[in-house]
């Protein structure tokens, strides 16, 4: 399907996904369901001897190794990494040859599914491991509190990718007294570790969807890893967290997500965005008209 509009989808993106064609997205973000309350047992990867291998052993032997083998592991995740797999096939296939996935997860899942996806862009296209760190609810006493999520990144061509760090926000120096006063006022370039809040409970952006994800996380993937016009996916949407930052800062966009409460709710907060820009267009026409004639 050639696309020429951003579109929401309702439906399961494994039925979806092959309607999209081929290279059509720059970047694609996606939320996956997090699979938090299985037990976890002994994880086992095959290797075999491989002189091209992934991986060194004893001696500098090199071996290959695969994730989805015969093992205790697999057996206790086969759902959710064979839920997995196929669409990420897809997200490889639908991205342009110089885009970017975003990959958005718990972090007790993170390493399987890094395990997967470098089976499936290649090892040599993992770009970063983003940790999003936050700080709110309840503190455990047993161990350390786990404040944070993990959103793996992955290129097409490690060779060819786009990314701007020059788009991105910057922020404060923590020692803002040991740079150049010029620099102080710049700020710094984020690392792979932002600390952003949660969506706020009483804040503009809360939809009341559940996993709700800031858009101030959000806008900085899409800065730095899409131009104005380019097209953007999620197909986990949910509340359209991706579309309502892509809408905002000029990309285009198509959702999916197959819960007719979520789409329901992104669809009015995407309404509710254009109809913010239109009245703010018609504001500053207003005022530019009011200036010309003064
Ligand atoms: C963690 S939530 C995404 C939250 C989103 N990032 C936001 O900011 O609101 C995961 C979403 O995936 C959707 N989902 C789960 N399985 C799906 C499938 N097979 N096809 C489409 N959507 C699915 C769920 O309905 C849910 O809305």
């Amino acid at each position: 399907m050639e696309l020429s509009e951003s579109r929401i989808m309702l439906g399961d993106n494994l039925d979806l996904l092959p309607t999209l064609a081929d290279e059509t997205f720059q970047m694609i973000y996606i939320d996956p369901p997090f699979n938090t309350g299985r037990v976890q047992s002994r994880k086992t990867i095959a290797t075999e001897s491989n002189k091209q291998g992934d991986r060194t052993g004893f001696g500098g032997r090199r071996y290959s190794s695969r994730l989805l083998s015969e093992s205790s592991y697999k057996d206790d995740f086969d759902d959710y990494l064979g839920f997995l797999a196929p669409r990420l096939e897809h997200a490889h296939r639908l991205l342009d040859p110089s885009g970017t996935l975003y990959f958005h997860i718990d972090y007790r899942e993170a390493h399987y599914c890094k395990l997967l996806l470098d089976e499936i862009f290649g090892r040599e296209c993992f770009l970063n491991e983003i940790i999003w760190a936050y700080d709110y609810g309840a503190r455990a006493k047993k161990r350390w509190p786990a404040k944070h999520d993990t959103i793996l990144v992955y290129v097409k061509d490690q060779a060819n990718f786009y990314y701007d760090s020059e788009e991105v926000d910057r922020e404060p120096y923590m020692a803002p007294g040991l740079v150049t006063p010029e620099k102080a006022a710049r700020g710094k370039l984020p690392t792979d570790v932002w600390w952003h809040t949660i969506v706020h409970t009483n804040g503009s952006e809360k939809t009341g969807y559940p996993t709700q994800k800031p858009e101030g996380v959000l806008r900085r993937m899409v800065l730095a890893s899409s131009r104005p016009g380019d097209w953007c996916l999620d197909f986990f949407a949910g509340s359209g967290t991706l579309a309502a930052v892509a809408e905002k800062l000029g990309r285009n966009y198509v959702l999916i997500d197959e819960s007719e409460e979520a789409i329901t709710i992104a669809e009015a907060r995407l309404s509710e965005i254009r109809r913010l820009a239109a009245e703010d267009g018609a504001g500053a026409q207003a005022s530019q008209s009011a200036s010309a004639s003064a």
